[in-house]
């Protein structure tokens, strides 16, 4: 009898996450076992009352589509196309779209990208939020804080933009592609932006391992990789998957001057300063990529395509606004914004 065993490394492959009840229980509990091949019973969710924001349907929904990423060690990886957990997923996401819509509002029929990205680039003189607070007052634990929630999207920092590349042509994608390539380091795995990150990580006496850190962070820093997710694993949002991007990179410069500043006020190690230092830099030259050639060439060729990157842009800003609230509520307590403690 041959036995086939397999290897999975547990630097690729995270770790699952605790489960909450009951939705992210009931997706942890499907991965437990071997995927269903012939028959395909449906899974019904129990969804009456969920928080569409909540940390459940967040815990969820991340875990479902890590398996189009690094899955995790001991899922079987046929989960990732298994009907059963599609169906899940599709429900959940159901749920995070019909609340993100419903508080994005309606798009403006005369809504232009150019102009959203246009507001976008307007800085408030008096500007609050955490970038300002860690610069202007924040502790060195609040900054730790800032890099755990941060680290779940940074440590696939590209990665979730990257499902839009097949579902651009021309320009567009040269350009994305472009960008794309300096996110992951230009040619050099020890630049990927990813392996900056946990270089930063490492330098802040922080665990570096990919989703170290699920079981820490709140369900607003879930959500805005799920937003990114959502967008780049569906064609339908390949515009508000590009508005996303175009969204990160836009407001990136300015963000990671900030908190340049914030480290160098706190004596932060330089690996620290580094990884916000290239950002300003390359976010600045990307920022003017992305809008002419990225967002410009699309919206040019495919004129119809223009509101959904202002509703991708405005998502990202709703989105990335709840958890910049989500800081504030408790750094402003002087409480942790995490949900169990460093160790
Ligand atoms: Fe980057
Ligand atoms: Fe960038």
């Amino acid at each position: 009898m041959i036995v086939l065993v397999t290897l999975t490394s547990p630097k690729l492959e995270p770790a699952l996450p605790w489960a909450t009840e009951p939705l992210s229980s009931t997706v942890l509990d499907l991965l437990a076992c071997r995927p269903p091949q012939r028959s395909f019973t449906p899974v019904s969710l129990p969804l009456a009352d969920t928080d569409p924001y909540g940390l459940d349907l967040h815990l969820a929904l991340y875990t479902s589509y890590e398996l189009h990423y690094r899955g995790f060690a001991g899922v079987d990886p046929r989960w990732e196309w298994n009907p059963v957990l599609l169906a899940v997923r599709s429900q959940l996401e159901d749920v995070f779209l019909e609340a993100l819509r419903r508080d994005v509002g309606d798009i403006e029929p005369d809504a232009t990208a150019a102009a959203e990205m246009d507001a976008l680039c307007v800085e408030p003189v008096d500007g609050t939020g955490p970038s300002y607070f860690l610069r202007d007052k924040g502790t060195w634990e609040q900054m730790q804080e800032y890099f755990v929630h941060r680290s779940l999207y940074h440590l696939k920092e590209g990665d979730p933009h990257a499902w839009a590349i097949p579902r651009l042509t021309g320009q567009a994608k040269a350009s994305f592609v472009a960008i794309e390539y300096d996110e992951f380091g230009g040619g050099r795995g020890s630049q990927v932006h990813q392996q900056l990150f946990a270089d930063l990580m490492e330098a802040a006496g922080l665990d570096s391992t990919y989703l170290g850190y699920i079981d820490h962070v709140s369900a607003e820093s879930l959500a805005s990789v799920n937003l990114m997710s959502m967008f780049g694993l569906h064609r339908e949002f390949r515009g508000a998957a590009v508005g996303h991007f175009a969204a990160t990179e836009i407001t990136s410069s300015p963000g990671s001057r900030r908190l340049v500043e914030a480290l160098t006020r706190m004596g932060a190690p330089d690996a620290c300063v580094r990884f916000y230092a290239e950002h300003v830099e390359a976010d600045a030259v990307h920022e003017q990529v992305v809008r002419t050639d990225v967002v410009g060439d699309l919206v040019a060729t495919e004129p119809h395509v223009d509101r959904d990157v202002v509703f991708g842009i405005r998502a990202m800003d709703f989105i990335e606004g709840r958890l910049a609230d989500h800081l504030m509520a408790y750094w402003t307590l002087g409480k942790s914004s995490l949900r169990r403690p460093l160790a």
